[in-house]
């Protein structure tokens, strides 16, 4: 078993210079991320000594629980590239969001641009502990308004993990994917590990994300991944390059 872990790269040595991020929590107080902007120095930091080349940091937006707005996500970034630039931190970074996908998001949509990673493409996340009854009906509504769902780490809905047959539909809706690299490593436990291999070996995955929200997750890209299948890991990392600014 051990010369087997052995074989298996650490998972920040998978990321080549050229990854781009699109996932993370990294704006100062706004949520459950970076809680102060010396938080957010440590960590863009540390993405950069990773090796990450650019990214997208994505605030949560959920309705009564993270009142953010584009407004007030754009603001927040406009004030903290101008501390990472004293503080002579250079990695290129932007702001979108994390939408949760509820009743009030379904209306939100409806009359409010959405804050996106790129274009049209836009980070969605539901309830770890069930999902929204009406979910078909949201993705379906999100594309007729023209945007494209990327739903943030489908392997950690445990309730999925049982019932393969909703991964597909959701693909089928065209919703695209995006896997928590830390899953690959143990990060999230060992069956979200299981359902990430099979996400994985299925070719469901579109893109990666790190979901940094605090200092032991950067701690974790130190660890060997787990997963076997890493040439398929690899190829979907490499898709993330379509969101290069
Ligand atoms: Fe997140």
């Amino acid at each position: 078993m051990l010369s087997f872990l052995k074989s298996k790269p650490r998972l920040k040595e998978l990321l080549s210079n050229s990854y781009i991020d699109i996932h993370s929590h990294l704006l100062p107080g706004i949520d459950d991320g970076a809680k102060n902007i010396s938080d957010t120095i440590k960590l863009a930091k540390a993405f950069e000594e990773i090796g990450f080349s650019q990214f997208v940091t994505t605030p949560h937006i959920k309705n009564h629980f993270w009142d953010n707005s584009a407004a007030t996500i754009i603001a927040k970034q406009q004030h903290t590239a101008i501390v990472l630039e004293e503080n002579n931190i250079k990695i290129p970074f932007r702001a979108a969001a994390e939408y949760f996908m509820d009743d009030w998001f379904e209306n939100h949509f409806k009359t409010e641009k959405l804050l996106t990673i790129k274009d049209n493409y836009v980070l969605v996340e539901i309830s770890y502990i069930n999902p929204p009854v009406q979910l078909h009906k949201i993705l379906f509504d999100l594309r007729v308004a023209g945007y494209i769902p990327i739903l943030a780490h489908p392997e950690r809905y445990l309730y999925y993990h049982k019932n393969f047959d909703e991964y597909e539909k959701l693909k089928k809706l065209g919703c695209l994917f995006q896997l928590n690299l830390l899953a690959t490593t143990g990060y999230y436990g060992n069956e979200v590990t299981k359902i990430t291999e099979e996400l994985l070996k299925k070719g469901m995955y579109n893109f990666v994300g790190s979901d940094v929200h605090h200092h032991n997750h950067i701690k974790s890209f130190d660890q060997k991944i787990k997963v076997n299948s890493i040439s398929d890991l690899k190829e979907v990392i490499k898709n993330n390059n379509i969101f290069k600014f």
